[in-house]
């Protein structure tokens, strides 16, 4: 078993680059099965889910081969095996290979997702998608196995706005007959990249990063070269990350406008930032105001830099207010933090954080952004060694967290306990 061990107190200084984006990737994936030629994905980030991702595709039969960040797919002799179990249950975006397969073979069988459950996460809007596409879905002991003679457009009016449903809809549309228009589609950069996809696989998709998408339906698509963007949320970590530590950072190779609700709350706290084309400076400040946030749906403040936000409001001055509109209880994180000493009570959707120094203190990570946000407090603390579990689940979406953290200047290490 690994723990991260933190020996804080250094401010955060260098350039930092950022990889491609996590929540692309697990969709842009299995997006390559609908192709009946070659796709290469560039600038993919090393990560677990990846690999597992590749995993899932060798068993299909596609041909998966790497150079450095570029994964080759050759999906031309995938077929739809049925995956009722296996590496499939130890992803939470394995939900994309419903969309996938059913678009290609109208027929898959996958198990019911794994991942990150830091709490219930239904899959209803992906399954009201596909059945007003045609397809028939029934739950199998815990898989969920669809089929549809033929898959026919729609138009698919979302309850809840949802990244999984947005794109998995659109991934079985883009071989249906005719025309689907999602209506209250999510609007996150990962939506238009995958859309940005399928179109240069051949895919006719309109409006993708709005909240009405229109998908014209194909027979075939064909193989093309994609460069995924970068991650918003990692860079919005090691944004955090250097605030925290009153440090001085450049986040390189980012989106700025994807980072914007995030740079703004850090300006509203007194932290310095410097907005480039490419990449963005944080500057940290020996003191910070207190704040309100609240997570919501993009281009609101992203839930998945909830947890890390909390660890940098322990370090404004009086009592921040951190609600999370997505996740109604996405706050495992905290019960860590106050074994480091965080004032924090969590009151329904809402954090209510009293600004206090953290100590170091052995915590466990429950998901990935609690992770991430145990880092960050590890950072802070001037005395003693923090000890993080749960790396297994940092690791999911954080690559090289421990080489960049160093050549930042961080004291960090991984140690095999
Ligand atoms: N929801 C439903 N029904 C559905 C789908 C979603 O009620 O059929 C609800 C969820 O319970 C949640 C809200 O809608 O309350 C939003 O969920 P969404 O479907 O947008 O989330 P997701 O697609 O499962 C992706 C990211 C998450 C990120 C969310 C929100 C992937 C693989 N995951 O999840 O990322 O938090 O969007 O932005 O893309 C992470 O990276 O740590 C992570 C958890």
């Amino acid at each position: 078993m690994e723990k991260l061990m933190i020996s804080g107190g250094r401010p955060l200084q260098g350039t930092v680059t950022i990889s491609g984006a996590k929540n692309s990737a697990i969709a842009l994936i299995p997006a390559a099965i609908l192709a009946e030629s070659e796709v290469i994905l560039d600038n993919l980030p090393l990560l677990s889910d990846v690999a597992v991702y590749s995993e899932i595709l060798e068993e299909l039969g596609a041909t998966v081969s790497w150079d450095g960040n570029s994964m080759r797919i050759d999906p031309s002799h995938i077929i739809s095996l049925p995956m009722p179990n296996g590496p499939v249950k130890n992803l939470r975006a394995s939900y994309y290979m419903m969309g996938a397969l059913l678009g290609r073979f109208k027929e898959a069988t996958i198990g019911l997702p794994g991942g990150c459950n830091f709490e219930p996460r239904p899959i209803d809007q992906h399954i009201k998608g596909f059945e007003a596409l045609g397809a028939t879905v029934t739950n199998e002991h815990g898989a969920i196995h669809l089929h549809a003679k033929e898959l026919k457009g729609a138009k698919i009016y979302l309850d809840v706005v949802s990244v999984g449903a947005t794109i998995n809809i659109m991934l079985a549309a883009t071989r249906a007959k005719g025309s689907t228009i999602i209506e209250n589609a999510a609007k996150e950069p990962e939506i238009i990249d995958v859309a940005t996809l399928l179109n240069s696989m051949g895919a006719s998709i309109k409006g993708a990063g709005t909240e009405t998408i229109r998908i014209e339906g194909k027979s075939e698509l064909h193989g093309c070269r994609h460069s995924i963007i970068p991650d918003r949320i990692q860079a919005g970590t090691y944004m955090i990350a250097a605030a925290a530590t009153r440090g001085n950072v450049l986040i390189d190779n980012v989106i700025p406008k994807h980072l914007e609700a995030l740079t703004a709350k850090l300006i509203e706290m007194g932290v310095g930032i410097e907005e480039l084309d490419e990449s963005i400076r944080v500057i940290g400040k020996p003191s910070y105001e207190h704040v309100d946030v609240k997570a919501l749906v993009y281009p609101g403040f992203a839930t998945d830099l909830q947890s890390p936000m909390t660890s940098l409001l322990t370090q404004a001055q009086g009592v921040s207010v951190l609600s999370d509109f997505v996740y109604s209880n996405r706050f495992k994180h905290v019960p860590e933090l106050i074994r480091m000493g965080a004032k924090i009570r969590v009151e329904g959707r809402s954090a209510i954080i009293e600004g206090h120094s953290l100590n170091a203190a052995k915590v466990k990570a429950a998901d990935l952004r609690a992770g991430a946000a145990l880092v960050i407090a590890g950072l802070t603390v001037e005395e003693g060694v923090t000890e993080v579990g749960g790396v297994e689940f940092i690791d999911r979406g954080y690559d090289n967290l421990v080489t960049n953290l160093r050549e930042l200047g961080a004291d960090v290490w991984r140690q095999t306990l």
